[in-house]
């Protein structure tokens, strides 16, 4: 439990012990006692006091006195949980909020970062009893991103801050693309357009703000339907140069990855993530927030393709994943045996083609035949036979990398049966993370979210490209 308090008064003794436990040179007593400016937060265990964290504002900067934690009681997250607490009541209230940390405490400089502070300066040798250098890490208040996002068939927009998200407007094009039961470019590029104007402003009020309020604006360049990204970018680009504000470049699929950053607040790299959506199956490392490495990927069709055309096939409406996790019911691979892709090569890499044609096969068969195919029963067969090659890569993945945190990316996250069995991995030591259903497919939230970590600016010339590798 997190107890705040104004002024050291009520608290100097409980201070002063964790003090005294965790330095050479603690705050004296009375210093404490007489701190009548300063904010504490304290945690207690089982109503002992074991940690603390304080902070003083003045003029809107937060200086953060000390974090300290009982020697007994580290290794419990509960330094993080103080600063996680810190950060939502005081960060609303400055400017920034500032720090001094030795320069070899690398345990503390990890927590500052994963809470997204940057060095912003060096005091030579401030500390004493050992000498050293003092870094001085820096956490500014978010800045407010209007993100755009228009990569297929989605004219989305939203407004950001940091991981949290203010508005959130999806404009869907699935019905008009429906009747040709898939995309057809040129129909998406020209309902964008006629989109993007209201969608934008629709994301400002829902987010009780106007364009005088938004810090940046940050857009999907990367990769997509070309004809459809340039609607984005140029209307993210004629608002930016216009307004002079920043213009943050996006690729999509870390965007799918930042999704995961809205629904788990607690969620820090470096871990596994499986993405897996219309277009990409991807597993890679995300080592950092901007540094990520690829294990492996599809070489053909990708899951969500894979289940879209064998829905197609059993006859359901486009986008056919959707509608197949709906209606699936259990599956029988005795009655419909389908193949296990086997590849030579990176064992990590996916192949869903042979299983596709399998299943188109297997239909039209039947079909010839006059046979009748139990649909229900094929889609629980399909959709248990893709976990079942997602789950066993990503296993083989996360020992090849010894890491324990798995992280769904994706509109193929949404189904059902995969998230099912992934968070059943929990009870083989992993942590299991998903995004929530709403930001698993194409949203401008993730966008303006990834922004938030991007460090590449863009200008008058920012370009969309249709295709760009994860890391680039
Ligand atoms: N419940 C579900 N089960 C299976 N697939 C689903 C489910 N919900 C959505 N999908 C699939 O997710 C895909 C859409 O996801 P997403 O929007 O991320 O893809 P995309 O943006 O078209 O592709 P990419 O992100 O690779 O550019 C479609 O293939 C759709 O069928
Ligand atoms: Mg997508």
């Amino acid at each position: 439990m997190i107890k705040e308090y104004f002024g050291g008064s009520d608290i100097a003794e409980q201070i002063y012990k964790i003090e005294n436990a965790c330095f050479t040179r603690p705050w004296e007593k009375d210093v404490i006692k007489n701190s009548d400016k300063t904010c504490f937060l304290v945690y207690y265990q089982d109503g002992e006091a074991v940690g603390y964290v304080s902070i003083n504002i003045v003029l809107g900067e937060g200086f953060i006195n000390n974090i300290a934690v009982l020697p007994d009681f580290r290794r419990r997250k509960i330094a993080r949980k103080l600063m996680g607490k810190l950060i939502e009541l005081y960060l609303p209230r400055c400017e920034y909020i500032t720090l001094e940390v030795r320069k070899s405490n690398a345990a503390a400089i990890k927590l500052y970062k994963d809470y997204n502070f940057k060095q912003t300066g060096v005091r030579k040798n401030f500390y004493r009893d050992p000498q050293e250098d003092a870094l001085i890490y820096t956490l500014y208040k978010a800045q407010k991103i209007l993100a755009i996002e228009s990569s297929c068939d989605e004219t989305a927009a939203a407004v950001t801050q940091g991981r949290e998200v203010l508005s959130n407007v999806v404009a869907t094009q699935i019905d008009e693309h429906r009747l040709y039961g898939g995309v057809v470019p040129e129909i998406a590029s020209r309902r964008h357009l006629e989109a993007i104007s209201g969608v934008v402003e629709q994301a400002l009020s829902d987010a009780n703000c106007t364009v005088d309020d938004i810090d940046a604006v940050a857009v999907t360049n990367r990769p997509g339907l070309i004809g459809a990204l340039l609607v984005g970018v140029n209307f993210a680009k004629g608002l930016a140069l216009q307004r002079g504000l920043p213009l943050i470049p996006v690729h999509h699929l870390r965007g799918h990855i930042a999704a995961n950053y809205i629904t788990n607040q607690d969620l820090t790299p470096p871990f596994l993530c499986l993405m897996i959506s219309g277009g990409n199956t991807v597993l890679c490392k995300v080592n950092d927030y901007d540094d990520f490495e690829i294990l492996g990927a599809t070489r053909d069709d990708a899951a969500g393709e894979c289940f879209d055309k064998c829905a197609r096939a059993m006859g359901l409406n486009y986008p056919g994943g959707v509608e197949l996790d709906k209606i699936a019911t259990v599956s029988d691979n005795k009655k419909y045996p389908l193949p296990t892709p086997s590849l030579s090569g990176n064992h990590l890499d996916f192949s869903f083609s042979g299983l596709k044609t399998a299943v188109i096969n297997l239909i039209h068969n039947a079909q010839q035949k006059g046979e009748e195919v139990d649909i229900p029963v094929l889609a629980a067969t399909l959709r248990e036979k893709v976990t079942d090659i997602l789950i066993e890569k990503t296993i083989a993945a996360a020992t090849q990398t010894g890491l324990k945190k798995i992280v769904l990316a994706g509109g193929v996250s949404a189904n059902s049966e995969i998230r099912r069995r992934f968070k059943e991995l929990e009870n083989q030591g992993f942590a299991v993370y998903l995004p929530k259903p709403e930001y698993c497919g194409d949203n401008a939230a993730m966008i303006g979210v990834a922004a938030f970590y991007e460090k590449a600016r863009g200008d008058a010339s920012l370009n969309a490209y249709a295709t760009a590798p994860l890391n680039d």
